[in-house]
This record gives structure tokens, sequence and C-alpha cells, in this order.
């Protein structure tokens, strides 16, 4: 990464991280539905792009884990994560810990955060240095280029974001990946439910058709497993 984009301190306004929290709670939900793996509680678990470390509790409460790490280049967001969390054994850290992170994980999540990083084959590489073999990364995004929503959001999203928004295809990711030490699966991350809308907040969503089309048809779920 760039010496310009070292040093972040949150990666929304504090409002916008709330309500993205909030926002993505079904999303985490959902996922973690979809996870093969039911027994979590011998399981070392990476969440990487944590932001203020929402998904590492949501899937404690339902999949107990034995310990968990979630990393972040947003300080202040990784701060407040680890101020917040609670009683579980997790810790929330700059993603620069990584380095020191070999063939520890038997699960890695990250949600919403493949978009955000300038070069997809480090990140395939550094997520195989981390994983044991026979583990698996279950990677969602609902930012790429077949999302017809994704043109108009790059651009709400340009204007805020401290690190610039990529556009990448399906085809891309998972080609970063079976490239760099992974077998790989998808499938589309259903969220079929009923979910807050906000019709004042229009932000990324101008109608509820958005919402449910982008829930339903457009996140989707990569399961990279480390071969
Ligand atoms: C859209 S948010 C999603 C946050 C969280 N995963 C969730 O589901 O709510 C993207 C997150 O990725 C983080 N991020 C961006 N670039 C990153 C990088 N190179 N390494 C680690 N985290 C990064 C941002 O700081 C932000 O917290």
């Amino acid at each position: 990464m760039s010496e310009a984009v070292e040093k972040v301190t949150t990666w929304d306004s504090l409002e916008g991280e709330e309500s993205m929290a909030e926002g993505h709670e079904p999303a985490w939900q959902s996922l973690i539905g979809y996870i093969g793996e039911r027994d979590l509680s011998d399981k070392r678990i990476l969440d990487f792009g944590c932001n203020r470390g929402g998904f590492l509790k949501a899937l404690y409460a339902r999949l107990p884990y034995h310990e968990a790490l979630g990393v972040d280049i947003a300080e202040d967001s990784v701060a407040y994560a680890n101020d917040h969390k609670g009683e579980i054994p997790c810790t929330y850290a700059h993603n620069r810990v990584l380095a020191n992170e070999k063939n520890s994980f038997d699960l890695a999540f990250s949600h919403e955060v493949v978009y955000l990083l300038p070069d997809l084959v480090a990140h395939a590489r550094e997520m195989r240095a981390v994983l044991k073999t026979g583990g698996a990364y279950y990677l969602a995004i609902g930012e790429y280029a077949e999302n017809p929503l994704w043109e108009r959001w790059k651009k709400t999203v340009a204007e805020f974001s401290p690190v610039p928004p990529q556009t990448y295809s399906l085809q891309d990711i998972a080609k970063a990946f079976q490239e760099n030490g992974f077998g790989v699966s998808v499938r589309r991350m259903v969220c079929d439910k009923f979910l807050p809308y906000d019709a004042s907040d229009d932000k990324y969503l101008l109608n509820p058709m958005e919402l449910v089309d982008f829930m339903t048809r457009y996140m989707m779920l990569f399961k990279m497993t480390a071969v």
C-alpha cells in the first residue's frame, strides 16, 4: 500500500460507520448462515476489514469460536472495536499485524472489503499466507463490475473513502485467488428477509427495489479454500 493511505483514522464518518454497521447486520446474519463449518469452538478466525468489529460479535453470538482477530486500516475504528468488544475472545488491530501471522487461521472472512483493495493478487497471497492449508476464506462482496448499481455507488464511495474504490469483475476476484493457492467456489448470498429501509436516506439506495435486488441478487459469496 502506498504511503499516502498509510494513516487512516476512520473509513467513513462516525455517523456513516454507525449506519453501515446497522445496514450490514442482516447481511452478516445471512453470511453466518452460509458457513459450512458449524463448530468453531477450536477455530481461530480472521475478519479482514472489520471496521468497528460488529461481524465478529455477531459471529460469536451464533457460532462461538476459540479466538478471533479483526484487522482494518482505520485506526480509530479498530480502537472503537476494542473498546466495545465486551467479553468475546477477540482482538482488533491494524492489518499490519498480519505480517506476523503465518499459517495462523482456520477461517477468514471479509464482508464488503475487497473493492477497496488496490491489489487483489497481493491480497490473495496475504490471505494464503495467514490461513492454514485446508482453511477457508469466505469473501462476501456486492461491489463489482457486473452489479449495475456499482457505477453510481462507486462515485458516492469515492467522495469520502480515504482509499479509492476499485472496479473488479467477479472473474478478476476468482482468478486472483485461483492463481495464488486457493480453490474457488462461489454462490449468491441471498438475504431474503424483511430489510430495514429508510426512505429519507438516499446515500446508496433510491428505492426499496434497489435494496431488495442488492440483498437477493447482487451479493456474492466466494469460498476460497487454501490448498
Ligand atoms: C465497507 S466497509 C465494511 C466493513 C465491515 N466488513 C462490515 O461488514 O461492516 C470496508 C472496510 O474495509 C476497510 N479497509 C479498506 N482498505 C483496507 C485495507 N487495505 N486493509 C484492511 N482494511 C481495509 C475500511 O477501513 C472499512 O472499515
